[in-house]
């Protein structure tokens, strides 16, 4: 079965790259990301605007096939685990919340979770897919890495190639063909919508 295509039902025309993303559990388990996708992926993270250019993310990439890999996967939660085995790459995405001089950096998180947006609408462009996950062991995580107390692992990116969703257990197969729902934009907005005062 071919991947679905999940396309945003949106009040205004975006831009395909983002209407078009979502994330996926069904990946190919054959597929290999080269050194150049990797590349750019990572330099779309690179990119990203930060709090006086600190650029507080930073990344573990493991491919599948490798020790760091099967320790990453590991490392996820279970219901993580039953799909995340088929990415081609598991990337740890983390902050580092001091500086190496000591200051905090209060800006670090949002940062980081800037930079993994901008990489996740690369991945679209490359016809690739990422799946951020939350749900992981941080402790096991921060071992692996070896990661120093300033660096905080905040999500795993699954990144690969959709695949067949006849691969994937139930409930998950289902899911997948889901639509895609959001709040509606009215409850994102608070005190002004510069919008109604037009309208009037
Ligand atoms: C910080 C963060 C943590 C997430 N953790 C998980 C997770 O542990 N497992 C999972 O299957 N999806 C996880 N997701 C994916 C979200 O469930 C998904 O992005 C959301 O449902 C919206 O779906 P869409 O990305 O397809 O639009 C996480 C996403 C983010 C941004």
């Amino acid at each position: 079965m071919t991947p679905p295509v999940k396309i945003a039902r949106t009040d205004a025309a975006l831009h395909p790259l983002l209407a078009e993303r979502w994330s996926p559990r069904a990946l190919d388990p054959g597929h290999e990301l080269s050194t150049e996708q990797l590349t750019c992926l990572l330099e779309a993270a690179r990119w990203a605007p930060s709090a006086s250019n600190t650029q507080p993310w930073r990344f573990a990439v493991t491919l599948r096939g490798t020790a760091e890999h099967a320790a990453v996967l590991d490392a996820l939660a279970p219901g993580n685990q039953v799909w995340a085995h088929a990415a081609s790459a598991l990337v740890v995405a983390a902050a580092e919340t001091v500086a190496p001089d000591g200051a905090p950096r209060p800006w670090a998180l949002y940062d980081t979770g800037q930079a993994v947006a901008h990489l996740s609408v690369q991945a679209e462009h490359e016809g690739l897919a990422v799946h951020q996950m939350g749900g992981f062991d941080r402790d096991r995580v921060r071992s692996v890495l070896a990661a120093p107390d300033s660096v905080e692992p905040l999500v795993v990116l699954a990144v690969g190639r959709r695949g067949d969703l006849s691969a994937l257990p139930e409930p998950l197969a289902g899911r997948e063909t889901e639509p895609r729902t959001r709040l509606p934009l009215d409850e994102l907005l608070v005190g002004v919508d510069a919008r109604a005062a037009e309208a009037a």
